[in-house]
């Protein structure tokens, strides 16, 4: 039984190879878990930054477009009381993102007292002002801001 002894460490060696090769198993899978929840809440965190950049990205023609333009027309919908409360809220985020633009052409201080307008009107049919309706049409003055500014 000379041959015996090195059998014996030969087993215990293999055996705890086998446990460690167990326990990198179980390290791999908890490495895994770990991972895929960093992944699930990169992309989350990444939707939400989409969003914010998608708003803060909008620019005079997608406003014009959104706003102003079939099929949507926003400002017709809200100025004649037929735009949903989520309708009035866009108007709204438009019209701030419009504020905050600046026109190839025209004076900015100009720019800015229109826009101003607009916002607010955008707002009062937000909160359900009865005038709201009245205060929009005489704000989204479609020529005279257009000569000055388009
Ligand atoms: C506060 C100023 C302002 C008001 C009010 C305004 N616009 Fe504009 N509009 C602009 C500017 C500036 C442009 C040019 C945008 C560009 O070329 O980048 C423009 C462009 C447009 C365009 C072209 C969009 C495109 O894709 O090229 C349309 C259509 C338009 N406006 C419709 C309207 C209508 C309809 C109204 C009234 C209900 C209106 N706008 C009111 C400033 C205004």
């Amino acid at each position: 039984m000379s041959k015996g002894k090195p059998r014996l460490v030969r087993l215990a060696l293999s055996m705890q190879l086998w446990r460690a090769a167990q326990m990198e198993m179980f390290i791999m899978r908890r490495f895994a878990v770990v991972s895929l929840i960093c992944l699930v809440a990169s992309v989350a965190l990444t939707a939400r930054a989409g969003d914010v950049a998608l708003e803060a990205g909008i620019t005079i023609k997608d406003v014009m477009n959104q706003a102003h333009k079939k099929p949507k027309q926003l400002l017709k919908k809200a100025a004649t009381g037929r735009a949903t409360d989520a309708e009035k809220a866009e108007l709204l985020t438009l019209y701030k993102a419009l504020a905050a633009a600046t026109p190839s052409k025209g004076d900015k201080s100009q720019w800015q007292e229109r826009t101003d307008a607009m916002v607010s009107a955008a707002q009062a049919a937000v909160d359900g002002k009865p005038d709201a309706g009245t205060l929009l049409t005489k704000a989204a003055n479609c020529a005279a801001c257009h000569s000055a500014h388009k």
